[in-house]
């Protein structure tokens, strides 16, 4: 299942918390007096130059037999690797004025993946272009029947100069097992460069809990019908993590009011970005397990 993340972002411009970042994702509902809502997405009827970039034809079978092969660069690709489908998911690249994405798997064994995603994205510096993500194919199941998801996270970025964009893990539950119509959006962001920051109502955080040895800043805020919650490492980036996931759904549960009834339908980790130019995002180490 295909699952963007978010289709507008705004400016968090005039936002008196000093912390605030300056590419805040937001909601197209949410309404706060601090920020300054862009209207960058009306030239949507743009280009989609995706598809063009010839890719090397290197096709290479690790010792596990898991084939790796060339880079995918299409708006829509992906990879099936029985565990993991990975996206290239260049959902919000309607709002760029140039630029491209191409996203490669380099390894892939059991509930482990390895692979990258480079891209450049020009223009419309508010707006999310992409996510790509490896996605985990599990059986959906209520948060009250969770033991642990545990999952290690191991990255690098290259060529952050001038950078916006995260690293961010993103859950979506819903009342109903498998539905792709979601209650809640739980993001839980390891890196924020350049400025990136997530949907917010306030503008601030609304809480800073510990959880599996890092502070991190809450925030919330509305997406349509559809609460987000997002827990950015204070520390960010944070480029080696290993955590238990549902830690965070039973902080949810215990203090945000998030029903147990609600499923857990959707768990991915990928990369969002805003701008930048020839960024290389390499995953040497992702594993994820829903029990
Ligand atoms: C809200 O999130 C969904 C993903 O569930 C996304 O497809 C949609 O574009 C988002 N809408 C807004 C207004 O951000
Ligand atoms: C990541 O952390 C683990 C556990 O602390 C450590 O064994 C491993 O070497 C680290 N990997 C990198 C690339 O730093
Ligand atoms: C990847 O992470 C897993 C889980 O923490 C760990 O067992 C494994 O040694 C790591 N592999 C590498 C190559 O770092």
């Amino acid at each position: 299942m295909k699952q963007a993340a978010f289709a507008i972002a705004v400016i968090a411009a005039g936002v008196a918390n000093a912390q605030s970042p300056a590419y805040g994702q937001c909601s197209g509902g949410g309404g706060t007096t601090t920020r300054t809502t862009t209207t960058a997405r009306t030239t949507t009827t743009s280009r989609v130059t995706t598809t063009t970039r010839s890719t090397t034809t290197r096709t290479t079978t690790s010792a596990t037999g898991v084939s790796t092969s060339a880079d995918f660069c299409g708006q829509w690709d992906s990879r099936d690797t029985g565990t993991f489908i990975l996206y290239n998911n260049l959902w919000g690249s309607g709002a760029a004025t140039s630029g491209s994405q191409c996203t490669g798997l380099d390894y892939a064994s059991g509930n482990t993946i390895r692979w990258h995603t480079t891209w450049s994205w020009q223009g419309g510096p508010y707006n999310v272009k992409s996510f790509a993500n490896a996605n985990l194919k599990f059986t959906p199941k209520q948060l009250s029947a969770l033991t642990t998801i545990p999952t290690t996270m191991t990255y690098t970025y290259a060529n952050t100069n001038g950078m916006v964009a995260n690293v961010a893990y993103d859950l979506f539950t819903a009342s109903t097992s498998g539905s792709s119509s979601s209650n809640y959006e739980i993001m839980i962001w390891l890196g924020a460069y350049g400025g990136a920051g997530p949907i917010s109502s306030s503008g601030s955080t609304i809480a800073t809990p510990t959880i599996d040895g890092i502070t991190w800043k809450l925030y919330t805020g509305p997406n349509g019908s559809m609460t987000v919650y997002s827990f950015v490492a204070s520390n960010a980036p944070v480029t080696n993590w290993s955590g238990d996931l549902n830690n965070f759904l039973k902080y949810l549960t215990t203090n945000q009011g998030v029903s147990r009834s609600q499923y857990l339908n959707t768990v991915q980790a990928g990369t969002e970005p805003f701008l930048g130019t020839n960024a290389r995002f390499t995953v040497t180490n992702f594993s994820v397990a829903v029990n």
